[in-house]
C-alpha cells in the first residue's frame, strides 16, 4: 500500500493505493469508526461484479445500486438514495462509501455532503478515470440542465484505490481514463512519458504518479482559483467537443482532441517547443484515442458551446497551454480569439 495525504481547507483525505481495498476498508472502519454503519453506493454494473466480495468483506454493510450511466448523476438519484438511507436508518455518525466510476463517486459524495448536513464519506474508485481524477480533490455533484451545475467540495476522508478493479473495466472506459493520464504527463509530470511508453503498462506506477500530480495541485488550490486550472488542459475545447458530439464521444476522446487544439493554439502563439505536438499525438495514438480533429467538427461551431463554460470570467477565459512537456502556462483569452488560433 502506498499512501498520499491531501490537506485542503475543505478537509483532508488519505489516499491509499494497493490491493484488497475492501478488507482495508473493513480494518479502517473497525479501527476508526467501530460504531458506524456503512452504506455502499454503487452502480448496477459494479454491484453485479463485486456484490459477493462486498458482502463477504463487509458483512453488515448495506449496498445501494443505481442504474449505470451519466444519466443517473441527477437529483432524482439523490432523492432515491436519501429515501433509501433514511429507511435503512443511516444516521449522522454513519458512513457512505461511493464505490464505482466517477459518476458514482460524484453522486455518492454529493449525497454524503448533504445527507443530515454531511456524513463521513469514503471513496472506492473502480474506473481509471475515477482513480486518477474524479475521486481525488473533493468535487462532488450532479447534473441539472448543465453538467455538474449542483455540487459541493467535500473531500472523502479515505480514498482506496485497487488497480485490480481495472481488469473488468470495459476498454473504452479504460481509454477515457488514459486521456487524463496523458494530460498529467504533458502538464505536470514528464516522467510519466517513460511509464506510458512501456510495452507492459505498470498501472500501479501510472496511478501513483497521476494521483501525486493531482494531489500536489489540489493541495495548493482546492477552490480552483489558481493552479488547479492546470487540470483543465484540453478541457476548454474538450467540453465543447463532448457536447457538440451529443455525448457520442467519451470525455477522454473529447479532451484528446481538446489537447491537440490547445497545442495548435500554443504553436500559433509561438509558446510551445516543437516536440510537444508529435509526442502528444504519439501518446494518444498509442492508447487508441483521437489525435486529429474529426472531419465532422468545425472549430467555429464550438464557440457558442465554449461561451457556456463555467470557467469564463467576463468574456475571457483562462486557457491552459503546454510550453514544454511536463509544464503548463495560463493565457487569458476571448473565445473568438481562441477559435481563430485553433482553426
Ligand atoms: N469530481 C471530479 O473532480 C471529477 C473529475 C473528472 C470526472 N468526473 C466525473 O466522472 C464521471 C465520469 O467517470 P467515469 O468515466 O468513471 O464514468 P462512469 O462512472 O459512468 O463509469 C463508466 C462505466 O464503467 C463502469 N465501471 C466502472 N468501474 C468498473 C469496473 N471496475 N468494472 C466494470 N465496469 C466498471 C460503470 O458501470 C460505467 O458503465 C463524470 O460524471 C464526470 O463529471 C468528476
Ligand atoms: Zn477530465
Amino acid at each position: 500500500m502506498s499512501d498520499f495525504k491531501l490537506q485542503t481547507p475543505a478537509g483532508d483525505s488519505v489516499i491509499r493505493i494497493g490491493v484488497d481495498v475492501l478488507s482495508e476498508l473493513k480494518r479502517y472502519v473497525d479501527k476508526k469508526h467501530p460504531d458506524s454503519k456503512v452504506a455502499v453506493v454503487t452502480d448496477a454494473n459494479v454491484g453485479e461484479l463485486y456484490r459477493e466480495q462486498i458482502s463477504a468483506k463487509l458483512p453488515g454493510a448495506m449496498t445501494l445500486a443505481i442504474q449505470p450511466g451519466e444519466g443517473s448523476k441527477r437529483l432524482e438519484s439523490v432523492k432515491q438514495l436519501t429515501e433509501n438511507l433514511l429507511e435503512a436508518g443511516l444516521t449522522r455518525t454513519d458512513i457512505i462509501v461511493g464505490m464505482g466510476g466517477g459518476m458514482i463517486t460524484d453522486l455518492a459524495g454529493f449525497v454524503a455532503s448533504v445527507y443530515m448536513r454531511g456524513v463521513k464519506f469514503i471513496s472506492i474508485p473502480t474506473s481509471l478515470l475515477g482513480m486518477v481524477d474524479a475521486s481525488i480533490g473533493g468535487k462532488t455533484g450532479v447534473n441539472l440542465v448543465a453538467k455538474n451545475s449542483l455540487g459541493t467540495i467535500y473531500p472523502a476522508e479515505l480514498i482506496l484505490i485497487d488497480p485490480n478493479f481495472l481488469d473488468t473495466l470495459p476498454a473504452r472506459d479504460l481509454k477515457t481514463g488514459m486521456a487524463e493520464v496523458v494530460k498529467y504527463a504533458l502538464t505536470l509530470d514528464a516522467s510519466l512519458l517513460n511509464d506510458l511508453s512501456k510495452t507492459e503498462l505498470d498501472y500501479v506506477t501510472i496511478i501513483e504518479k497521476s494521483v501525486g500530480a493531482k494531489v500536489a495541485i489540489v493541495s495548493q488550490d482546492v477552490m480552483e482559483t489558481d493552479v488547479r486550472k492546470a487540470l483543465n488542459f484540453g478541457h476548454t475545447f474538450g467540453h465543447a467537443i463532448e457536447a457538440h458530439s451529443g455525448y457520442n464521444l467519451t470525455h477522454g476522446e473529447a479532451i484528446s482532441i481538446g489537447m491537440i487544439l490547445a497545442n495548435q493554439v500554443a504553436r500559433k502563439l509561438e509558446r510551445q517547443t516543437a516536440d510537444v505536438m508529435p509526442k502528444t499525438k504519439e501518446l494518444l495514438e498509442r492508447f487508441g484515442l483521437p489525435s486529429e480533429i474529426p472531419k465532422g467538427i468545425k472549430v467555429e461551431e464550438l464557440a457558442p458551446l465554449m461561451m457556456n463554460d463555467k470557467k469564463m470570467s467576463g468574456n475571457k477565459l483562462t486557457f491552459i497551454i503546454v510550453p514544454e512537456i511536463g509544464k503548463f502556462e495560463t493565457v487569458e483569452m476571448g473565445v473568438e480569439e481562441l477559435i481563430d488560433l485553433a482553426a
